[in-house]
């Protein structure tokens, strides 16, 4: 079911990376609502992460939604390994190559919803013609490659645009990059309803010690809450 109520998506980008299924209960449990999945090559992005393997090992640990970011390229002879391995969204990015229409194409009909995450200097010219292509439209807030980098203020109009374009329209819209519980209202009032949040969620707390990221993913939530009125 489609709904627009805020949805707090921790980036195991910035978990453990050699206890990813405890880590994903944990913040399950401390009230995630989805779990975002960053799949990076060292190639689209200067910095590498994992593969459909590691996706397809984690994914059973994942009580809720998946949701696969990928900034890889080339992207399109990857797309069914990912929707396999059990992602429940997978997001591909305008600027990862040059079939974008068919890119999307290729995700629903590989049985995932489709997700386009847009960089911070891509602009939406190409949405009218996507748009019922996609289930989710993932605005990046930094450049995307790391965790813990500084929300760009720069990007608020276009979700404000993006979300006039989209009307009433079932189609998600997501922040990745820089969500903290100051940033999170700005993207919640222009009109997202995913939040990703990283370093955010994770620093401070730890699988022994969850309470931490309950209390990071509830200030979040209610900062972003309160911004919708
Ligand atoms: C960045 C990734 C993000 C990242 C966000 O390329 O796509 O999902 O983990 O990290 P924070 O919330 O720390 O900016
Ligand atoms: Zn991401």
């Amino acid at each position: 079911m489609f709904d627009r109520t805020i949805k707090i998506a921790p980036s195991i980008l910035s978990a453990d990376f050699a206890n990813f299924g405890a880590e994903i209960q944990a913040i399950e449990a401390m009230g995630a609502d989805w779990v975002h999945v960053d799949v990076m090559d060292g190639h689209f992005v200067p910095n590498l992460t994992f593969g459909s393997t590691m996706c397809a090992a984690i994914r059973k640990h994942i009580k809720g939604v998946m949701d696969v970011h990928l900034m890889i390229t080339p992207v399109d002879a990857s797309i069914d390994a990912y929707a396999d391995a059990g992602a429940d969204i997978i997001t591909v990015h305008l600027e990862a190559g040059p079939h974008i229409h068919r890119t999307l194409q290729a995700i629903r009909s590989a049985g995932s919803k489709a997700g386009l995450a847009l960089n911070p200097g891509t602009g939406l010219e190409a949405m009218p013609y996507v748009l019922d292509l996609v289930d989710l439209v993932c605005v990046m807030t930094v450049n995307p490659g790391f965790g813990g980098q500084k929300f760009m203020h720069s990007q608020i109009d276009k979700v404000r645009a993006l979300r006039a374009m989209i009307g009433d329209r079932p189609i998600h819209i997501e922040i990745d990059g820089g969500v903290t519980p100051q940033t999170a209202p700005l993207v919640a009032a222009a009109g997202a309803d995913v939040l990703v949040a990283g370093s955010a969620i994770f620093s401070g707390g730890s699988v022994a010690n969850p309470s931490v990221y309950g209390a990071n993913i509830m200030q979040i939530r209610k900062s972003a809450e309160a911004a919708r009125g």
